[in-house]
């Protein structure tokens, strides 16, 4: 007996289906889900995972895939289709296929609606009822790892959609003690009063950018002085200049920041400087 799923409209074979590649769940965690629990042919609680779905989907300004009516029929059918009688359903909306940009998608961008259900034996779960369960305990690190290049970028896409209306392009994330941390999608550099290029150190709380990197050997490279070292978001605004590094964006300058000039206004010296140098000192590799 094949397993069922509902994807977009379709109940298609679980073994075929599939969203597509660059749907925003899979390249940015841009989704939300629910699991309910199926116990002797019934649904367990399902108004309650019903809510916490319109709530998750609220507080994320997500569409809708379907009414709560039409939902609930599509979820007792895929149950049927499965003859699920103990198990449950999974049930995930995503924002949708958009080509890949952390901004938020044109909104007539079609949700994603994936539906799956599986048996379980309910004689497994007594024997653990039975049993007990051992465990471990861990430091809450949920997510603190931005260090690992993940596509857990929810936060992320936030960032720069809150930047955007603001009317601005992209945001700086500031620790709770007013320390620059980096941007949505890169890293973050100042050009100090005297001339000494800045940026935070990479060994936690922000990803080390290959761009980053690469600069430190431009910057040797032009003889500027280079300090690793944290800065605050108010040394950030003193700054003669401040930019980002990032693959896509290369070295750019920033020019206001919640509304304030950065110096002039106008992107600096240094920032340009150091991108025309930059290609020169990269690796490159033959395609
Ligand atoms: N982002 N920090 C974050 C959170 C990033 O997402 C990125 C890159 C960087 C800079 O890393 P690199 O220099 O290796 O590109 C720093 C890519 C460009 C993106 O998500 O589109």
């Amino acid at each position: 007996m094949s397993r069922i799923a509902y994807v977009n409209g379709a109940y298609v074979r679980h073994s075929d289906a599939g969203v597509h590649i660059e749907d925003r769940g899979f390249q940015f965690a841009d989704a939300v889900y629910e699991v309910c629990e199926v116990r002797k042919g019934l649904i367990v609680d399902l108004t309650r995972h019903l809510d916490r779905l319109d709530r998750s989907l609220r507080e994320l300004r997500m569409a809708h895939p379907m009414g709560r009516d039409a939902l609930t029929v599509v979820i007792r059918e895929v149950l049927r289709r499965n003859h699920v009688r103990h198990g449950m359903f999974y049930l995930q909306v995503s924002r949708g296929a958009a080509k890949r940009d952390h901004f938020f998608p044109s909104a007539d961008t079609v949700p994603t609606l994936v539906i799956t259900a599986k048996s379980t034996d309910p004689s497994v779960m007594l024997r653990k009822y039975e049993t007990g369960i051992k465990v471990i305990t861990l430091a809450e690190n949920r997510w603190d790892r931005v260090d690992i290049k993940t596509v857990g970028l929810l936060p992320n896409v936030l960032a720069k959609q809150q930047a955007k209306e603001a009317g601005a392009q992209d945001a700086i994330y500031i620790d709770r003690n007013g320390i620059v941390m980096e941007g949505a999608s890169s890293n973050v550099w100042i050009v100090a009063a005297d001339g000494t290029l800045v940026t935070r150190p990479a060994e936690y709380g922000i990803l080390r950018g290959i761009t980053r990197t690469t600069l430190l050997d431009v910057a040797a490279a032009l003889k500027i002085a280079v300090e690793e070292r944290e800065f605050s978001r108010d040394e950030m605004l003193a700054a003669r200049e401040v930019f980002f590094t990032s693959a896509t964006g290369s070295c750019t300058p920033i020019v206001s920041i919640d509304g304030k000039p950065v110096a002039n206004g106008h992107p600096g010296s240094v920032a340009a400087n150091i991108r025309d140098a930059f290609f020169e000192i990269a690796e490159k590799t033959a395609i």
